[in-house]
Order: C-alpha cells, then sequence, then structure tokens
C-alpha cells in the first residue's frame, strides 16, 4: 500500500499524476508529503526574482505561500543531481522524521521530473548571519537573554541530533546562515540531512565558502575526519560569534583580532575574555555568564577533538548544571590564511586536500599528511571550497 500523503494543492488544481513507475518507486516511503511542481510554481509567482530570498551551495530559496496560506521557504535544489527519485525519498524521509523544537520543519519535497524541490517552514527572523552576525543589515536588538537562549536552543537542537536520533545526524554545515529565527528569535537549524541528499559524485561549490572555513574543524579539512565532533567544532566558532557579536573572520581588523579562535584564545589566556563581548550590549550583560559560554567556546573548539565535549554536556554547561574546570582549556584548532582550500574526499577514500595554502596555528597539523598539500594561488579575495560528500559517513 501507498503511504504517502499527497498535498494536491489548491482544491481546484487537477491532482498530481504520478507513473506507475513512480508510484512504485515511491510504496516504500511513508509520510513525506510531495508536492506538485506547479504549485510550487503558484506558490512562488512562478519563481519570481522578487520571491526570492538567498541562494546557497544547494541552489536558491524562495519565498511562497502554499495553498492553505501557509509561507514556505521553498529550496530548489541545483540542477544536475542525478539522484534517483527513490533514493531521494528516502533521505528525505529520513529528515522528515527528525523533528524538534529547534530544527526546521521540512514539510515535504518536490520530485517531479528532473525537480528536486524541499518545501520548509518560513522562519520570520531571517538566519543569524544577516542579522546578529555579519552586516547587521536588520533592526532586530539582540539583547543579552535573547542570546542565551539561541545558544541554549542551539545547543539542544544539535545534541538532538548527534544523541537522539539513531542513526546519529551529524550536520556537517553548522554556521550563522543555517541558524533560523523564528518570530520569537527562538532558533531553529536548518540543513540538516542536506549533504545526504546530493549524490556522491556530484561536487558541490558553496558560494560563501568563507564562513564555512570559519566553522570548519581542522581534522575535517585536514582529513577528511567527519564526526560530531567537527559539529562540536562549528557550534564553538558559532557560540563565540553570538556572545561577540562578530564574524569568525575579520580581515579588515588589526593582525591579532582577525580571527575570532585565535583572539579569544588571547584573552582566556590574559583572563580579559569579558572584553570580547558584543559591545553592542551597552555592558548590558551577565559578565560571569558571558565569559563562561565563550569559555565553552573554548572548550567546544579544542584542537584534539576528544578533548571537546558532547551537545548534551554543553548543554548542560550553558545552563549552568554542569561545572566544568576553565584551567584544562586546551588550545583551539585553527586554520588560517586559506589562499584556496579545495577537498576531494571520494566515498570510502581516505580524504585529500589538494591546493591549500594555509599556515596551520594547530598542534595538530604534525599530524598532516604532507603528500595531500600543496602551495595555491596568491588570490587572497576568493575560497573555493570543493567537497565531493562522503556518503559512508
Ligand atoms: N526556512 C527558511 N526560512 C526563511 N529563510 C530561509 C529559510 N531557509 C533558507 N532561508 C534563507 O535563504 C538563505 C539561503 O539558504 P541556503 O540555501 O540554505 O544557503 P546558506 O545556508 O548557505 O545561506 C539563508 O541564508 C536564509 O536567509
Ligand atoms: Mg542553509
Amino acid at each position: 500500500m501507498t503511504c504517502f500523503s499527497f498535498l494536491r494543492g489548491r482544491r481546484s488544481n487537477p491532482p498530481t499524476r504520478h507513473s506507475s513507475e513512480l508510484d512504485d518507486e515511491l510504496s516504500d516511503v511513508h509520510n513525506v508529503v510531495l508536492y506538485s511542481y506547479k504549485e510550487l510554481r503558484m506558490a512562488t509567482n512562478d519563481f519570481s526574482p522578487t520571491n526570492k530570498i538567498g541562494e546557497g551551495g544547494f541552489g536558491s530559496v524562495y519565498k511562497g505561500k502554499l495553498w492553505n496560506e501557509t509561507m514556505a521557504a521553498i529550496k530548489v535544489l541545483s540542477p544536475g543531481s542525478t539522484q534517483g527519485v527513490k533514493q531521494f525519498l528516502t533521505e528525505i524521509q529520513v529528515i522528515s522524521d527528525v523533528q524538534h523544537e529547534n530544527l526546521v520543519k521540512l514539510y515535504g519535497c518536490c520530485v517531479q521530473g528532473n525537480h528536486r524541490i524541499l518545501v520548509y517552514n518560513y522562519l520570520e527572523n531571517n538566519s543569524l548571519a544577516q542579522t546578529l552576525i555579519g552586516g547587521r543589515h536588520s533592526s532586530i536588538q539582540f539583547s543579552w537573554q535573547t542570546r542565551v537562549k539561541i545558544c541554549v536552543g542551539v545547543a539542544k537542537g544539535l545534541a538532538y541530533l548527534h544523541e537522539e536520533v539513531k542513526p546519529p545526524v551529524v550536520h556537517r554545515d553548522i554556521k550563522a546562515s543555517n541558524i533560523l529565527l523564528d518570530k520569537d528569535l527562538s532558533p531553529k537549524i536548518s540543513d540538516f540531512g542536506l549533504a545526504k541528499l546530493i549524490p556522491a559524485n556530484m561536487t558541490h561549490v558553496s558560494t560563501r565558502v568563507a564562513g564555512t572555513i570559519g566553522y570548519l574543524a581542522p581534522e575535517y579539512a585536514m582529513k577528511g575526519q567527519l564526526t560530531c565532533k567537527a559539529d562540536i567544532y562549528s557550534f564553538g566558532v558559532l557560540l563565540i560569534e553570538i556572545v561577540s557579536g562578530r564574524c569568525n573572520t575579520n580581515s579588515w581588523l588589526p593582525a591579532e583580532e582577525k580571527y575570532i579562535l585565535e583572539r579569544a584564545w588571547q584573552l582566556h589566556e590574559r583572563r580579559e575574555l569579558v572584553s570580547l563581548v558584543d559591545t553592542a550590549l551597552n555592558g548590558d550583560f551577565d559578565p560571569e555568564q558571558a565569559c563562561r559560554f565563550l569559555k565553552i567556546g573554548l572548550l567546544c573548539t579544542q584542537d584534539f577533538p576528544k578533548l571537546r565535549p558532547s551537545m548534551s554536556t554543553v548543554v548542560k554547561m550553558l545552563t549552568g548544571e554542569k561545572d566544568f574546570d576553565e584551567n584544562k582549556i586546551t588550545k583551539p584548532g585553527l586554520i588560517t590564511d586559506f589562499m584556496d582550500l579545495n577537498i576531494k574526499s571520494a566515498p570510502k577514500t581516505k580524504a585529500q586536500i589538494n591546493r591549500p595554502s594555509p599556515n596551520f596555528l594547530s598542534s595538530g597539523s604534525d599530524n598532516l599528511d604532507s603528500s595531500t598539500l600543496s602551495p595555491g594561488p596568491s588570490s587572497q579575495a576568493t575560497f573555493t571550497f570543493t567537497e565531493v560528500y562522503d556518503r559512508s559517513v
């Protein structure tokens, strides 16, 4: 029996028609809402540029109104995906089954013809990248209490992905633009599970790579070792960004302030971490709590992955249920001065990095396989991060 629930658009719309071949493909997949291409076209006014709200490594995102007046974020995956319908839907089912108040809800998808489109809950207040961190294009004021709520919420969402979902989901791309905010500024993690939707032989080139590089755990960037600890590293960077209100890398700042982790480590050693807290708060924050958050950020970004706490421990540390010894925090793993980072990690083979020009501050850099490294071009303006997703993870 086919257990798909089909959403057929407005009542006046003709129902989506599927071939018997597609019906066969759908027979094993349950509880995923399928949208017809026609209704998504209607929802977005034919994917009108005025409804486009963003563009990322996976394709364009449009705001749209569904037949039942619900607002949705409609993510059109870049053409060229060769993943078959069944495989695509199997991954979609995994994503749909993963639900938590701090994760963006996937409403369903469209798999008509070559179209691969995801339909998500629309979040009114955009992402942390467009509001708090980076340009500050928005008028939203992030009070200290709001920041605490965002940090704890993201930590809970990630703890759920790592420790409650079976098998665990490693997000792989925790960053400010993947933290969306609802009308109450509660955080929702987006794009979890997405990497698995892209076929192993398809290269995903991220267009906004500098940010992503700033969140990459060294062992993942250098050796392709992808575990929950890589997400925890990225979370640590994000945590420090939220408290300080600045982006992880800012080349306009003096050399010693450019990289947020390097800066946080220096200030921690000097016992001056409080000076990293966002000046936009005008001193209206709890200094002890803010410094604790920054130290938790440092705990999460330690070079040696095993030293990083699990996300459920991070939640307890953030909420004050668990203490930690700040004298035991070790130096963060850092990668800076990338001219061109190019990671190729073919399925089930050792990940390789080609053409990076890094200045590794990481103590773990001793472990690098130098045969995988060679100098990059001298352009400082662009970063290119190319990853062939490792589907074996
Ligand atoms: N569910 C959503 N609700 C509101 N805006 C969204 C949603 N999903 C994505 N966006 C917007 O679209 C932009 C592009 O998203 P995405 O394709 O995931 O790329 P990236 O995460 O690299 O920015 C996001 O930065 C965000 O501003
Ligand atoms: Mg995203």
